[in-house]
């Protein structure tokens, strides 16, 4: 599904991520973990298209990344979104509606069909009662739920979430699990989730990519949690 090889990228001169090579399947689900400013924000960037590599390639779906994009494969749920949004006028529902658009690349849905959509998605996430609530007027936890929505709506093929439980409580943030292995098993949606809760993420992901500017690992998170105390060795002192 996601292929990078030989990735490298630098922000200005800085490089962060040095000669960054991983495959990921289709239907299944990565749990991307390592150290703050280790680079994981960056290389999901990569991946949904938003940063383009100095050196390397990053494949989707058999395709460029940006054609992926543009056929509405991906679905992205960006860190702290809602620092972005204080002041923004869209009420969650329109946030919402406005992820349909990425599913309707090569179809068009009648109004009544965005509707239920809509509605299924506020359900999914638990906000059906906040959908008139202008979304900057939200907590962080309650927008990083509709974000999820907003990415599910557009029915991706291949779901990029970074840290989307940070700031939510546990109960939600179980939900938020849920339903992402939910969506993995039963509708096949590839899942590549960052996440600084090791043991929640690597409960719900078969996969573990370690990240520090490279790969440190990459395995079954099976293997990794049985190999939890140098798998992290591995990542803080590698780079
Ligand atoms: N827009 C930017 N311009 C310049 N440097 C940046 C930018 N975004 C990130 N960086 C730098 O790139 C490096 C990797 O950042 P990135 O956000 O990918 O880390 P991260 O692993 O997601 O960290 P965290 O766990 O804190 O979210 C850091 O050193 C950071 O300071
Ligand atoms: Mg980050």
């Amino acid at each position: 599904m996601v292929n990078l090889s030989e990735v490298t990228f630098a922000y200005d001169q800085d490089i962060v991520i040095q000669n960054l090579t991983l495959t990921i399947d289709r239907g299944s689900f990565t749990a991307v973990i390592g150290p703050n400013g280790a680079g994981k924000s960056t290389v999901l960037k990569l991946i949904a298209g938003l940063l383009t590599p100095r050196t390397g390639t990053v494949m989707v779906s058999g395709q460029d990344v940006r054609t992926a994009r543009l056929g509405g494969l991906i679905g992205y749920v960006p860190q702290n979104y809602g620092k972005n949004v204080c002041g923004f006028p869209a009420t969650v529902e329109e946030v919402v509606r406005l992820g349909t658009i990425a599913g309707q690349h090569d179809r068009h849905f009648s109004q009544s069909a965005v509707n239920h959509i809509v509605n299924h998605m506020l359900e999914l996430v638990g906000c059906q009662g906040i959908r008139k609530k202008r979304i900057g007027d939200l907590s962080g936890g309650q927008q990083q739920r509709v974000m999820v929505a907003r990415a599910l709506a557009g029915n991706p093929e291949l779901l990029l979430l970074d840290e989307p439980t940070s700031g939510v409580d546990y109960e939600a943030s179980e939900k938020i699990y849920e339903l992402l292995g939910q969506l993995n098993q039963n509708l096949d949606v590839t899942v590549i989730m960052v996440s600084h809760d090791i043991e929640k993420a690597t409960h719900w992901a078969d996969k573990v990519a370690c990240i520090n500017r490279g790969l440190c690992f990459f395995g079954d998170s099976q293997e990794f949690n049985l190999n939890h105390i140098q798998s992290r060795h591995l990542w803080f002192y590698n780079g």
